[in-house]
């Protein structure tokens, strides 16, 4: 193992290995001087892990020469792959999740796959087509919205739990495609039905940073009627995606972008019409949180409803496997 692994994240690091170019003065960092794979040398891997703790959204260009097994290979250095508990994998793969814009749009903000306890600590993303113009992605600084909060609000805060889950207004936060049946997606989405209480904050693991955990799988603040959950989510979560904390990324094909899922909330900009936008995404394991008092995540619920092992993915079309 290398050195650098075992010790603690030190914010002013001197990268060695790689080039850091800062997006904006809060979120963003395009890395030059590295060509992705699942060879890649650990003092290298070290270094990006740093850079995407650090800058919470990183970007490779020109990594045209990725392969979906490359992809899994290079995510394999960073962590433990997770697949999606509910949506199939790529035909073929055993870790890729493809997002074809002929299947759904996750154009609302999130964090991915915040219903479960321990939700993903990173995910890599690969663009495969990308339309003429438009289809950005953008990512929220969500430490940053934190420290932002008034005293008053970051005591506030400190205390709260909320409820994540996937059985959530579907309808209103997904654009679909008239091409797939929306009550299939929606019946595949929710063939298990999570809900998980995490706090509020949560306490970076690497960082130890302070972090706001919300997004569209957000359904409720424990110990508040629904009304008044929606109002305190409206206040914080405006907090998280104010412009000054985000960053807005216009892919190219080949283009890879990774971020730090325990520190970000993301969407997808859906201006793009009925142009064609691919991309495959690999996610890696997170731990489970822990608030500012200690207390971690609960699952709260795991009720499976339907066995998904027979489907699959294939161009924005969820496939049955002939049995
Ligand atoms: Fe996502």
């Amino acid at each position: 193992m290398s050195q650098n692994q075992t010790k603690p994240y030190d914010p002013n690091y001197q990268y060695q290995h790689i080039q850091v170019k800062p997006i904006t003065g809060c979120i963003g960092a395009e890395i030059e001087g590295v060509k992705l794979s699942s060879t890649l040398d650990q003092d290298t891997v070290h270094e990006i892990n740093h850079a995407l703790i650090k800058y919470k959204a990183i970007f490779f260009k020109n990594q045209q020469h990725l392969t979906d097994d490359e992809q899994e290979g290079f995510a394999a250095l960073l962590g433990k792959p997770l697949n999606h508990p509910t949506v199939p994998v790529k035909s073929g793969t055993a870790h890729v999740l493809e997002l074809d814009s002929r299947g759904g749009r996750a154009d609302t903000w999130h964090t991915d796959i915040s219903f479960i306890e321990d939700y993903p600590k990173a995910s890599i993303l690969r663009s495969i087509v990308a339309p003429a113009a438009g289809g950005d992605t953008v990512w929220a600084n969500t430490t940053a919205a934190y420290n932002d909060l008034p005293e008053e609000l970051k005591a506030l805060a400190d205390r709260l739990r909320a409820v994540h889950s996937n059985d959530y207004d579907y309808a209103s936060k997904v654009t679909t495609s008239p091409r797939i049946d929306a009550e299939k997606y929606r019946a595949l989405f929710n063939s298990t039905e999570y809900e998980t209480e995490h706090p509020l904050v949560r306490v970076h693991p690497e960082s130890g940073e302070k972090t706001l955990l919300l997004g569209h799988f957000f359904k409720r603040f424990v110990g508040y009627n629904s009304q008044d959950s929606r109002r305190l989510f409206d206040l914080f979560q405006d907090y998280a995606v104010n412009l000054e904390n985000i960053v807005r990324w216009r892919w190219s094909v080949g283009d890879v972008a990774i971020w730090d899922n325990r520190a970000t909330q993301h969407r997808a900009i859906n201006d793009y019409g009925d142009e064609l936008r691919v991309v495959r995404r690999v996610t890696i394991e997170g731990d489970i949180p822990v608030g500012v008092d200690g207390r971690p995540s609960v699952n709260l619920k795991k009720v499976v409803k339907q066995d998904i092992s027979n489907f699959t993915f294939e161009n924005g079309q969820i496939l049955e496997k002939a049995s």
